[in-house]
């Protein structure tokens, strides 16, 4: 007999509440009176650091759409920056969430253990590529995870530098500032940051001399490693598989292979930061898996919990097991009701065939995207995979970044209730990070609106 006190099975986009109409529908103009006289609060409480895309304030979200408090609602295209993967407040992670803050909501793992952290962990030493011995490690952000990512590879190596690449993002702690590439906003002020951290030409087909040539990109950047760092002190290579906040850039094939391979070859710990780019997002559950790359430690977050925040590095046992006990940790690590729903997430994407449907709806987006660089000569790129497609935005002829363009778009959508993100070292270009669940009708309803943007905002092609 179902428990009749929780929310019981239902189609994707329903909450805890009521169902949530997967459909757009705008009551006010955006932003509306009770959004804005939040925002005056906001701006009167909230540090100024902390900024905010959108002048909206959420009330409720499920499936692909997120209700403002003025009762509008916003086709979702970042899912909270690919978090909301499976879609907002899908049942399965409202009723396991619910099930466990009602049984507890903290111990600490490392006082008295409980079981979802290990099934979390069991459930990441099954789902990472590589038929090893795994261990995994759970944390709250993604910053976290790759801070431990680097002191873990550093413990197994007992070396000290850290390479990373060109427009990479691995986040906004001291030591993830540093395997930051983008000044603003990440960076300006905020030094000295942490030491020993490197970086290396990353290859981006579109604004490389070397183009599509992932091999010749490789050994650019393995050439500039060996000679200004030195591969014996290199303790680990920390790679986005298709880069997130640097442009969605999808490095030209044979590059990322090419430098895990160097790695085996030089006792040097090749880590996937897979953030952004991981958990059912790409048409694989790893971005490497596209490639067949088995990364020795694998960097996770986001989309793994339905929207709670955890985060986890898993690898080789023999990586993993190098740190000393007490050495990795933290108060809230691993915390229950995350896990709980990171269980849920995964079943999810498991048992709805989820992973397909990233793909499936990666050929819908990457075909109307390829339509629209058709028309439109400042649409100079489409890339990604799955659901993970962006669209660089150019001055036709010079190929100038235009990231004024860009923004203009991204307005024009979010007047119209879309919600869309801008990314890029340059900020120009538009990233699209749907649920991978998102309804056929909504998604269509959006790029609607992104069509419109271009042709309100771009010059069409003679
Ligand atoms: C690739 C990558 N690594 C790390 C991070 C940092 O994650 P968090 O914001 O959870 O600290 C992000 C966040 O966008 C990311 O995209």
């Amino acid at each position: 007999m179902p428990d009749p006190t929780l929310p019981q099975s239902g189609a994707v986009g329903e909450s805890a509440a009521q169902p949530v109409p997967q459909k757009r529908s705008l009551v006010t103009e955006l932003p509306g009176p009770r959004s804005r006289e939040l925002a005056a609060r906001r701006d009167a409480a909230v540090a100024g650091g902390v900024s905010s895309l959108m002048p909206v304030f959420a009330a409720r979200a499920g499936g692909g759409i997120v209700v403002d408090v003025d009762g509008n609602h916003l086709i979702d295209l970042g899912s909270g920056i690919a978090v909301t993967t499976v879609g907002h407040s899908v049942p399965a992670v409202v009723r396991g969430v619910q099930r466990q803050i009602a049984e507890f909501s903290h111990t600490c793992f490392t006082i008295t253990p409980y079981e979802g952290y290990v099934a979390v962990c069991e459930a990441l030493n099954r789902l990472t590529p590589g038929d090893f011995e795994k261990r995994s490690a759970l944390f709250n952000s993604g910053a976290e995870a790759v801070e431990n990512a680097v002191k873990i590879a550093r413990r197994a190596t007992g070396r000290d530098a850290v390479v990373v690449f060109d427009h990479a993002y691995h986040g906004r702690t001291n030591l993830t500032m540093a395997m930051t590439a983008k000044n603003m906003p990440y960076k300006d002020g905020f030094g000295p940051f942490a030491g020993e951290v490197f970086r290396a030409p990353m290859s981006y087909p579109l604004r490389d001399p070397l183009g599509s040539d992932g091999a010749a990109a490789a050994a650019r950047a393995i050439s500039d490693i060996e000679s200004q760092v030195g591969a014996n002190r290199v303790a680990c290579l920390v790679i986005e598989p298709i880069q997130g906040e640097g442009g969605f850039i999808e490095p030209a094939p044979g590059f990322v292979p090419a430098l895990s391979a160097w790695c085996t070859a030089n006792g040097v710990v090749f880590v996937a930061d897979e953030v952004q780019s991981g958990f059912a997002r790409t048409g694989h559950f790893f971005a490497v898996e596209h490639e067949g790359v088995v990364p020795d430690l694998v960097v996770t977050a986001k989309g793994i919990a339905g929207g709670m925040p955890l985060s986890a590095v898993t690898g080789r046992a023999s990586i993993m097991d190098a740190a000393h006990a007490g050495g990795i940790g933290g108060t809230y690590t691993g915390n229950p009701v995350s896990c709980a729903a990171a269980l849920a997430a995964i079943e999810t994407i498991e048992a709805d065939g989820l992973v397909e449907a990233g793909r499936r709806l990666g050929d819908r987006l990457r075909s109307f995207l390829l339509d629209l660089a058709a028309k439109f000569p400042q649409l100079v790129d489409v890339r990604g995979r799955g659901a993970m497609q962006a669209i660089e935005i150019a001055v036709p002829g010079s190929g100038a970044p235009d990231a004024g363009l860009a923004a203009r778009i991204a307005r024009h959508c979010h007047r119209n209730g879309v919600i869309t993100l801008t990314c890029g070292t340059y900020g120009n270009v538009i990233r699209l990070l749907p649920p991978v669940t998102i309804d056929d009708d909504l998604l269509d309803d959006a790029l609607s609106v992104l069509a419109d943007a271009f042709a309100a905002e771009a010059s069409v092609t003679a």
